[in-house]
């Protein structure tokens, strides 16, 4: 493994690159009823390291990573179709969207994988608005991720919201070499599957190096953050701006000043964050991740023109969207309990059916993790819930390690956490500490095959996964 560029590093060459393509470089579509969205997942280039350094080949929608933006209005329904000019199989996963299940695209579990030089035609309604994003979901899919496919599914409310402009910000973490190519030699490395992942030294915003976003003092703007990365767990802040949390994972909170402490977004989920422009004209204020050492990933760029007056009040809480809410008398409940990775290794494992000791887990079969004593993908599902059942999975992390949990095809409450009080809203995906537990709870109501994994990506590939069915 050669010596990368340190976050230091990363800080100085960006300012000595002074590329202003981020304004609005990100491809956007509209898909109404009538006009279908074509994907091609093909290999591209992209400017990774920034202006002046080597390109990277990566794997893209129409060959540029993030893919365009995908927007839709809620209650839309959807037509993408995939096009496979990669020479691996690959899906569309649509992460967050409660739709149909032979839609979900997950391969083997709700659709064949779409073979090199196939296509798929994916049709569903959006039955919520908010910040969703579709990646592949096939075994491999942490190296299709890394590799560049990931891209933003935005679907808007009704009614317009208040905001001046609407930005997407899609975050991503790569580990490349110093001449710019993906590390190939630790894709798939079994020592980062059993610590904490997959975790790059390059941040992009939107694929660039350094964003720029336009700012005009006295917009309010809606950010929408949207983590891409395969496993590094991110916090953000804006220097000197106040900003409001509006939405988790596509689902309205109600609006709350996000303080110094920034907002996390571990892998997979998303944060709609509403800024009032409140800096002078011609500054700039960065976006920083804060996660450790702060680190300018992108900025606000003001421009020479007079501030506009200041919204008065705070943002409205946004509309709520149609989701069932448990009611706290769940009548199905189950522990899914997560063991294994370093520090804390399986002793053995229920693999396909077989116990296995975890030394021959892990160099048979490259598992390192599992859930209630179960490595990788069961043949039977962890549980059957009857159709509009109220279910509550308390899930325990008694591993040395945080893991981003992620439920398909609903979205979920928490409604217990040891050490702490639950956190507000509804989730797709929710981030457990290690030795935390946490209890969340959902109304099952959308029939069909759906997935429960770890969306650290590597984590989920060495074993942190499992399914669920919901009768008709
Ligand atoms: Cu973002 Cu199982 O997926
Ligand atoms: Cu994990």
């Amino acid at each position: 493994m050669p010596i990368l560029f340190s976050r230091r590093e990363m800080i100085v060459g960006s300012t000595a690159f002074c590329s202003v393509a981020g304004f609005g470089a990100l491809g956007a579509v509209r898909s109404a009823r009538a006009e279908p969205v074509h994907l091609i997942a093909t290999t591209g280039r992209a400017r990774l390291l920034g202006d002046g350094r080597p390109e990277t080949p990566i794997w893209g929608y129409g060959g540029v990573t993030p893919g365009p933006v995908i927007r839709a209005t809620q209650g839309d329904e959807l037509r993408v179709r995939l096009e496979n000019r990669l020479n691996v199989p690959t899906t569309l996963h649509w992460h967050g969207i409660r739709l149909d299940n032979a839609m979900d695209g997950v391969a083997h579990l709700t659709q064949q994988p779409v073979a090199p030089g196939a296509s798929f035609d994916y049709r569903f309604r959006v039955p919520d608005a908010g910040t969703f994003w579709y990646h592949p979901h096939v075994h491999g899919s942490a190296e299709q991720v890394e590799r560049g496919l990931a891209g933003a599914l935005i679907v808007d409310e009704a009614a317009p919201v208040d905001v001046d402009r609407d930005v997407v910000l899609i975050v991503k973490d790569w580990r490349i070499d110093e001449d710019g190519q993906v590390h190939e030699d630790s894709l798939g490395n079994l020592h980062d599957a059993a610590h904490a992942g997959r975790l790059g030294n390059v941040l992009t915003f939107n694929g660039e190096h350094f964003e720029r976003i336009e700012a005009r003092a006295g917009e309010r703007l809606r950010l929408r953050f949207v983590s891409a990365a395969n496993s590094r767990i991110m916090r953000f802040d804006i220097e000197g701006h106040d900003a409001w949390l509006v939405a988790l994972d596509g689902q309205p909170v109600n609006p709350v000043l996000i303080g110094g402490e920034g907002v996390v977004i571990a892998p997979s989920q998303r944060a709609d964050l509403i800024v009032d422009l409140t800096g002078t004209p011609g500054s700039r204020a960065a976006i920083r991740e804060v996660s450790d050492e702060p680190f300018a990933a992108a900025e606000l760029v003001y421009d020479g023109e007079e501030r506009r007056a200041l919204r008065e009040a705070p943002p409205e809480p946004l509309p709520g969207n149609p989701v069932p809410l448990p009611e706290g008398t769940p009548s199905q409940e189950l522990d899914l309990v997560m063991t294994g990775g370093a520090m804390r290794p399986l002793a053995d494992a229920i693999y396909r059916d077989e116990e296995l000791d975890g030394r021959t887990l892990a160099l048979q079969h490259g598992m390192v993790w599992a859930f209630n004593g179960v490595a990788g993908m069961p043949e039977a599902p962890l549980f059957v819930a009857r159709r509009g059942a109220e279910v509550a999975i308390r899930m325990v992390n008694d591993t040395m390690w945080p893991h981003a949990m992620h439920l398909h095809g609903h979205h979920f409450v928490e409604t217990a956490r040891n050490g702490g009080a639950p956190q507000p809203g509804l989730r797709d995906t929710v981030l457990l500490n290690r030795n935390e537990d946490v209890t969340i709870a959902f109304i099952a109501d959308n029939p069909g095959r759906w997935m429960l994994h770890c969306h650290m990506l590597e984590h989920q590939h060495s074993g942190m996964e499992t399914w669920f069915e919901v009768g008709e």
